[in-house]
């Protein structure tokens, strides 16, 4: 690295020492970019694909009052997807290729949107348990070095806290029912208690980008540190809904003030991100035809903005 290179990288890293927020216009590390634009995409591509095991549920909601706030959470998610794709292109990426690396499968999103929800209760625990897990990675991505990131968080994080919060009503509701509405909350709790923890990604060992990302303050947690986080958030609030976590080894450890849990099946976790989960296939069909299904929409907006760009160009002509 020559010397100019060299004084730029270590201004960089003084500045992000410092506490400084990167604008897009400033100079910034090519692996900075880079890293970006892998995260901000993966997490908006996790927003979209999101609303699809939601959005299954929004025509069999029990009531009015639940179809209403199940159609405003999912309507969220597209509004989160738009933020975070609008974020990823000030670091030089079009919208057209990040569709693109979704819809063919190249790009990433989170693994937890290639289980099915079965029952309304997992309306319940997605909500509670999903979006929980989403928030406390949000809130600590607010104060991300990236600056169009972290005000994109501020936004989203405060209506990730209304998802948590009707996802929990939801399930306190069951709790509160019949006695299989409350085995139906319980099902619901087994099933997505593990592959909520996954959502933090691999364990910090594990982590390709973690050491890189906290020198960068991209990330100002660890996975591990953040999942300890939601575990120990996450157990007293089983525990007021009535429900049992499904994990024989969660113990409260006086010492350490956390809870110790037991071993995540790793496995499950690497074979749902290469693709092999129940329904990463279907998460994909379904955002492809959607994308298809689209095209009159895209095709009417462009035209829209070529005429009022060709009236503005006749009127100062
Ligand atoms: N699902 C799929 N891939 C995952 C993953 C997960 N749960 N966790 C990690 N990975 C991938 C990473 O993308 C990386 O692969 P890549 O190099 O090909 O991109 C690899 O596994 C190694 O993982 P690392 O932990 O080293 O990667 P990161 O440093 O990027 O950390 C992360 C992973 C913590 C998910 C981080 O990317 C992050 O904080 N992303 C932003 C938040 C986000 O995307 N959340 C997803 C859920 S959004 C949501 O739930 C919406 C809500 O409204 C419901």
């Amino acid at each position: 690295m020559d010397n100019k290179s060299r004084n730029l990288e270590e201004e960089f890293q003084a500045r992000i020492d410092a506490g400084e927020n990167i604008e897009a216009k400033d100079w910034m590390p090519e692996k900075y970019r880079k890293t970006h634009i892998r995260q901000i995409s993966q997490h908006a591509h996790s927003e979209v694909v999101g609303m699809l095991p939601e959005g299954n549920w929004i025509t069999r909601a029990p009531s009015l009052r639940r179809k209403v706030a199940l159609l405003a959470k999912v309507q969220d998610e597209a509004g989160h997807g738009l933020y975070l794709y609008s974020a990823a292109e000030t670091l030089g990426i079009s919208r057209d290729e990040l569709m693109e690396q979704l819809n063919s499968g190249k790009a990433k999103y989170s693994s937890i949107f290639n289980y099915p929800s079965l029952t309304w209760a997992d309306m319940g625990a997605i909500g509670w348990l999903v979006d929980g897990a989403a928030i406390i990675n949000q809130v600590m991505l607010t104060k991300t070095s990236y600056g169009p990131y972290a005000r994109a968080m501020v936004r989203i994080c405060k209506e990730e806290s209304f998802h948590q919060r009707q996802g929990y009503e939801i399930m306190l509701t069951l709790c509160n029912g019949t006695e299989a509405q409350k085995a139906m909350a319980q099902d619901a709790l087994n099933r997505w208690w593990w592959p909520s923890l996954m959502m933090f990604g691999p364990r910090d060992e594990e982590s390709p980008h973690t050491e890189q990302s906290m020198k960068w303050k991209i990330k100002r947690k660890t996975n591990d540190e953040l999942r300890q986080q939601f575990i120990d958030q996450t157990v007293p609030q089983a525990d007021l809904l009535g429900l049992t976590i499904p994990d024989k080894d969660l113990k409260w450890n006086d010492e350490r003030g956390s809870y110790d849990f037991g071993p995540i099946d790793w496995e499950e976790f690497w074979n749902v991100v290469k693709g092999n989960g129940l329904c990463n296939r279907k998460r994909l069909k379904a955002r492809n035809e959607a994308w298809d299904n689209g095209k009159w929409v895209r095709d009417a907006a462009v035209a829209y903005a070529e005429k009022q760009a060709e009236r503005k160009v006749s009127k100062a002509g």
